[in-house]
């Protein structure tokens, strides 16, 4: 079945949301918290180890009512089938859009053409296994007989991404080996690498759903050439695998098919690391990490496609963003994981969002006379409140943000926790109340000012509140609750896609830079310049003196 093709704007529901709006757009958050004793807990949806509490939006009763119904309206209900049973939703490409496949339970049915793709998926998971447990047990070895002491991950965009922020995320659940990830076609990327590691040791994973991508391949190449300054050809066999769908492209580059992990063209890259995407995961963290994580996100899959819109996390999350982006026009939307382990979180997220939703033609071919995909940006808390959460607070931008914690530290520092999580706590507070005038008087009252010198101080210490955020709160760091967040945003973004009635899985954004470039190489290889506008020509120009 193909998506559905309503443009939101023109639904009731849309039109009631605006007269909602109208109406209600100077509720405040504190007022309506003093109104209602009961409202962070009606707000607020408990599931497995999650305790996810929006009641500090800018919402009522009604205006959750009315986005349900919009999503009523859209057809998400049968939208999410679709995504489920492998139809074709990736339209533009012909696809199905099957991430979900990857983390079913083996005796799941998931049908694409016909063809149940859940044994298929199980014995690439079983090659994963076997092959990690080889290498993390030192029964695998390097071309002198060593076991390996590092893994390179050579990769961009969903090809990395994803490895990097849940290798980063679970590194409390690190083994001894050591893990690297070279992305960008800088060479000084490559260089700072290759810097601190020994051709016997190392084991590279050229991971690349096309294979084709010129990031990854000229990084593999330049590795490659390195590694045979000391080892010959027959040894690549025994450093080097492969992550892709173009079988052929691999054996052109030397690698043997014994050490090629299959993927398919129905799981996008940037939902690819359940996947051998994640090898370098199942790598660093050993094989059983790896299943729990694909174990949490399995469960988030339930829930989402089980679960009544009021109370499902990723539907309710994503129909916030929309009363945020489309009502109250919110450009961006920040994500703040107080855990350092969470670091590329949002840059992880980027790429989901921005690559998704970041679109303009809905899904007739016209162009979106309303907003769609969000900017996402954020950092870990407590480092950010001592960056932009400045702007937040008093800035002039509506910022809903995400504040996900933990309730327990995974190496028991309750001190540091402590700590950790007041600011937490703290910052939404303040976020959602602010300090009024008579709250700011009534402070300066005992600072022994001058009547003249409180009032020039008074109108920069007022925070006018107001600012929406979801509070996040989970049991613990582990693979399987990573797995559960991870898999939460997924499906947020696919629910969005479904509203603002665009195609969330091409990147067709993407590739006339990608073409563009091929292009400049050759001006800046060869003696002559093709035709360019005058700055650009000037630039290279500048460039090639
Ligand atoms: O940036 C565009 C993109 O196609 C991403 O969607 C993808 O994750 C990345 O390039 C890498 O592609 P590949 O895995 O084919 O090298």
């Amino acid at each position: 079945m193909a998506l559905p093709k309503i443009n939101p704007t023109k639904t009731q529901s849309w039109k009631n949301l605006l007269d909602h709006y109208e109406q209600n757009q100077n509720k405040h958050l504190r007022d309506l918290f003093a109104t209602d004793p009961t409202r962070g807990e009606r707000f607020s949806i408990q599931w497995k180890e999650f305790l996810v509490d929006y009641s500090k939006n800018i919402i009522t009763d009604e205006t959750l009512a009315l986005l349900v119904n919009l999503a009523n309206e859209v057809g998400l209900k049968d939208a999410i089938s679709s995504y489920f049973q492998g139809d074709l939703i990736n339209q533009t490409e012909g696809r199905a859009v099957l991430h979900t496949a990857l983390r079913s339970k083996s005796a799941e049915e998931v049908l694409v053409d016909g063809k149940n793709v859940v044994k298929e998926v199980q014995e690439v998971k079983q090659k994963i296994k076997s092959f990690s447990d080889s290498v993390i047990s030192g029964t695998k070895k390097g071309y002198t007989g060593k076991p390996f002491t590092d893994i390179v991950n050579i990769g961009i965009g969903g090809s990395d991404l994803g490895p990097v922020m849940v290798t980063e995320a679970l590194k409390f659940y690190k083994n001894h080996l050591k893990v690297h990830f070279v992305s960008n076609v800088d060479g000084d990327h490559v260089q700072e690498v290759l810097k601190e590691l020994d051709p016997e040791t190392t084991l590279f994973i050229i991971v690349s759903k096309s294979f084709t991508t010129q990031e990854t391949l000229s990084n593999a190449l330049t590795i490659k050439k390195w590694f045979l300054k000391e080892a010959s050809e027959e040894h690549i066999a025994a450093h080097f695998v492969a992550v892709s769908t173009n079988l052929s492209k691999i054996d052109e580059f030397g690698i043997s098919q014994e050490n090629v992990f299959p993927m398919w063209d129905w799981v996008g890259g940037r939902f690819s690391l359940w996947s051998a995407v994640g090898l370098s995961i199942a790598l660093a963290i050993g094989y059983q990490n790896f299943d729990d994580l694909l174990s949490g996100a399995h469960e988030m899959d339930v829930h989402f496609k089980e679960t009544d819109f009021e109370e499902n996390i990723p539907v309710v999350l994503a129909l916030l963003s929309v009363w945020y982006n489309n009502f109250y026009g919110a450009e961006t939307e920040a994500i703040i994981p107080y855990s350092q382990y969470l670091h590329r979180f949002a840059a992880y997220l980027q790429q989901g969002i921005m690559e998704s939703n970041g679109k303009s033609m809905d899904r007739e071919g016209n162009r979106a006379n309303y907003q769609t995909g969000t900017i996402i940006w954020g950092e870990p808390g407590t480092n950010s409140q001592h960056a932009f959460f400045q702007l937040i607070h008093q800035g002039t931008k509506l910022i809903p943000s995400d504040f996900i914690g933990f309730r327990k530290s995974l190496h028991g520092d309750v001190d540091h926790h402590n700590k950790l999580m007041a600011n937490f706590f703290a910052q939404t507070e303040a976020l959602m109340n602010g300090k009024n005038a008579e709250e700011v008087k009534e402070e300066l009252m005992g600072q022994n000012l001058s009547k003249e010198d409180l009032d020039s101080i008074l109108p920069y210490k007022i925070f006018e509140g107001n600012k929406p955020t979801n509070t996040i709160l989970v049991e613990k760091l582990t693979p399987k609750n990573l797995g559960a967040l991870v898999a939460m945003y997924e499906h947020k973004i696919f629910v969005q896609g479904i509203i603002w009635n665009i195609f969330s899985y091409d990147q067709w954004g993407v590739e006339l830079g990608k073409q563009l470039a091929k292009n400049i190489l050759n001006d800046i290889e060869n003696s002559e310049i093709g035709k360019h506008d005058s700055s650009t020509l000037s630039l290279l120009q500048f460039f090639k003196k």
